[in-house]
């Protein structure tokens, strides 16, 4: 781990300590505050699926703040534990009175169980967090304001994604001078249960997808295809991060 690293992270935290200073903390209570919008089922249920990441990441991140070895990576990563708390706190508030908790309908169930039983390098989980699950979830907040008519959603989500490209960053600085420390073999495992990971979340797509008027079949085909997709793209994010660097051509052959 380098000084450069370290300073980057630092210029990071400072970032996240402006932010919290600067008026987006009252314009918070602001949106929460907002009038009730006209009933929007779609906001609701995408708003209970987003308010599951929070409480996942939140609290993997809280663990992560005790395991990682840099100073300035924890500091990172207790103020974003914090932050994740609070946009949790804005989507509960958005819910109020409505029933909305996807329960088994929770895209993110299997990765929040499979990362409580991960035994291993931090990394994964950082990887899992930081590059998987919120780079999905910044790519999907731009969707979910396009889908949506709600302006009270759209001013929640675009909030929230300020502070969710931070936490994106902080992965983009830290896991490429995080993974070269761990040997290939480690680093095999990882990529083998960040697969699995994503594929069991994938599953629960076709039951969460909220599309009136497709189900069965072709829904469920439509979840396959987009799962498959997306994962090519973040294997090529994995790449780039280093994570197959330095293996034989036969263990990255396991990979694919
Ligand atoms: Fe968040
Ligand atoms: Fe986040």
């Amino acid at each position: 781990m380098t000084d450069r690293l370290d300073g980057d992270l630092r210029d990071l935290l400072e970032k996240g300590h402006q932010a919290a200073r600067r008026p987006p903390v009252s314009s918070w209570q602001a949106i929460a505050d907002w009038p009730e919008a006209p009933d929007d089922r779609l906001a609701v249920i995408l708003a209970g699926q987003f308010l599951l990441g929070e409480e996942v990441t939140a609290q993997a991140c809280r663990n992560l703040s005790r395991q990682v070895p840099l100073a300035s990576a924890r500091d990172c990563l207790a103020l974003q534990a914090e932050e994740e708390q609070r946009h949790a706190a804005l989507y509960r508030r958005f819910l109020q009175g409505r029933s909305a908790w996807p329960g088994s309908q929770g895209l993110l169930t299997p990765a929040a169980e499979r990362i409580a039983a991960w035994q291993g390098p931090p990394e994964a989980v950082l990887l899992a967090l930081h590059v998987i699950i919120e780079g999905e979830a910044l790519a999907f907040q731009e969707t979910a304001r396009r889908f949506t008519t709600c302006p009270r959603f759209a001013a929640l989500s675009r909030a929230i994604a300020r502070d969710e490209a931070r936490h994106v960053a902080f992965g983009q600085r830290y896991l490429p001078a995080a993974l070269p420390q761990l040997t290939p073999a480690e680093r095999q495992r990882i990529y083998i249960w960040l697969r699995g990971l994503w594929f069991d979340c994938m599953e629960r797509l076709p039951l969460a997808a909220p599309f009136p008027g497709v189900r069965g079949v072709p829904l469920r085909l439509w979840a396959q295809r987009w799962a498959r997709h997306r994962w090519a793209h973040w294997q090529t994010h994995l790449r780039a991060l280093g994570l197959f660097d330095g293996m034989d051509r036969k263990m990255q052959a396991g990979l694919e």
